[in-house]
């Protein structure tokens, strides 16, 4: 733990972000656009670290026809700000295709398109990014007994030395991980499906004659659809729990519950009512596919039983057992949750559409644990300005862009929410960064008190 500022201490920023993904580059920008308003002394300095060596928004499933979950309004900044020079609607002017877009009277682009967006987005803000840093490591600057500073470690190549960078706060922003069903490891043959499109290019020159793709949300259907049109002579085999794909109900009152003001009312919400809102809407996100992607999926495979081609086969009811890789294929089993009935299935690949889960925010932070406040179930206590809960001494600012679905329901690890939400972030840093020493301990002090 440092005691001391020596005189080569690194320089301080007002703000280190940890991950470049939607979320942060968001955050850039409305740092850069706060400090194109205000004066010299008042501007915010900040710096964002990425692990990636470029940007890059979930490549492995940038499948060409696959289209966004949110409406392009909902992009890195116009429910902040519907004027600024970063919407995806500037994105469209620059790149010549504004007219073309809304003669589409489209409000759902192609993935594709959008990465292509966040991508230029995040050129225009990249003097502000460090690509190539992986952060490992989160310590306390400490004087007086006061931790001042934090200390963040980033790993930029194995031959390099680490860089640190000293931030009054941190803005993490590091996304989700893949997910995989217990005990079951991902080779050359078993992928999940963030990893798709890398690993279909790897077997360009085979011909393989069986996939396996287990699960049943937009992914796993998206998956489905996509190696059924890719390689016309293969079978492609669905096994899921589910009687069927269940579609996402993008209804206009379900959707309210992206609102921003629907993150105050469950932020304020009793537990039970919170758990019985994500109960009720938890179909607006979680394992549910677009009704489109369905019926295109169906077509498919009554057109294949009228012709006598089938290889599009759906394996409902069902889960996936006795997986055990060979040199040439996978040997697996179909077990019917009806009859208990296993049918052998072996398969050149098997897809895991598993799902993510939420990186361990507080994971990177070590020592610094120590300081932040947790709720009975060990999650992280978070503010309504997002901000982790932490001990009085702590004077920094750890906020979290993720990892908050307890606190602030379904939009935390979504692109609904992500303008409104930097806005506030930015706004509690800056009105934080204002106050004097005293305020801030009494700040503390309340913060304890409330989460009593
Ligand atoms: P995101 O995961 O995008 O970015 C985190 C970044 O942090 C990554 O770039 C990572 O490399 C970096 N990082 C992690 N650890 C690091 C470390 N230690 N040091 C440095 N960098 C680190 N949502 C939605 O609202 N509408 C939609 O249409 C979709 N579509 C969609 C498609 C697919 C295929 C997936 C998997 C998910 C979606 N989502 C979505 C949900 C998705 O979570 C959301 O779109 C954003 O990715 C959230 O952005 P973040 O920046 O928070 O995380």
């Amino acid at each position: 733990m440092s005691q001391a500022l020596p005189d080569d201490a690194p320089p301080i920023h007002d703000l280190i972000g940890i991950g470049f993904g939607p979320s942060n580059v968001a955050m850039a920008i409305a740092l850069s656009e706060h400090n194109a308003r205000v004066g010299r002394q008042e501007a915010v300095t900040a710096h964002f670290l990425e692990r990636q060596p470029r940007f890059g928004w979930h490549r492995g499933m940038l499948i060409d026809d696959a289209t966004m979950q949110v409406s392009f309004l909902k992009d890195l900044v116009t429910l902040r700000n519907p004027a600024s020079e970063f919407s995806f609607l500037s994105y469209l002017q620059s790149k010549g295709r504004l007219i073309d877009f809304v003669n589409h009277k489209n409000l759902f682009p192609l993935r594709i398109e959008f990465h292509d967006y966040l991508e230029w987005a995040a050129v225009k803000v990249d003097d502000m990014v460090s690509y190539g840093h992986e952060v490992v490591a989160v310590r306390p600057v400490v004087r007086d007994g006061v931790v001042e500073y934090l200390d963040v470690t980033a790993r930029t190549g194995s031959s390099s030395e680490p860089v640190v960078y000293r931030a009054r706060n941190l803005v993490i922003g590091t996304g989700l991980r893949p997910q995989m069903p217990e005990g079951v490891a991902r080779t050359d043959r078993i992928w999940h499906n963030s990893e798709l499109l890398e690993r279909v290019d790897g077997l360009d020159g085979t011909e393989p004659s069986r996939f396996v793709v287990v699960g049943a949300g937009q992914s796993a259907a998206e998956n489905v659809a996509f190696l059924h049109r890719r390689f016309p002579q293969a079978e492609v085999c669905a096994v899921f729990t589910r009687y069927g794909y269940s579609p996402a109900d993008d209804s206009g009152f379900a959707n309210r519950i992206f609102d921003p003001a629907a993150v105050d009312d469950y932020f304020t919400a009793p537990d039970e009512i919170k758990r019985k809102l994500m109960d009720y809407h938890g179909n607006t996100n979680y394992s549910v596919v677009d009704i489109e992607l369905i019926d295109d999926l169906y077509r498919r495979m009554y057109q294949e039983k009228v012709l006598g081609t089938e290889r599009l086969r759906m394996f409902n009811v069902s889960r996936l057992t006795d997986v055990t890789e060979a040199p040439d294929t996978v040997h697996t089993a179909v077990e019917s949750l009806v009859t208990g009935e296993k049918t052998p299935l072996d398969a050149d690949v098997v897809i895991y559409a598993t799902g993510y889960r939420p990186a361990d925010a507080l994971g990177l932070l070590g020592e610094v644990k120590g300081y932040c406040h947790r709720d009975e179930a060990g999650r992280p206590r978070v503010e309504r300005d997002y901000r982790v809960t932490t001990a009085p001494e702590l004077r920094c600012g750890i906020y979290l862009q993720g990892g908050t679905e307890h606190t602030h329901g379904i939009t935390s690890s979504l692109l609904s929410n992500i303008a409104i939400r930097v806005g506030e972030i930015l706004e509690s840093v800056v009105d934080r960064g204002r106050e004097p020493a005293t305020d801030q301990i009494r700040h503390a002090v309340d913060e304890i008190s409330s989460s009593l």
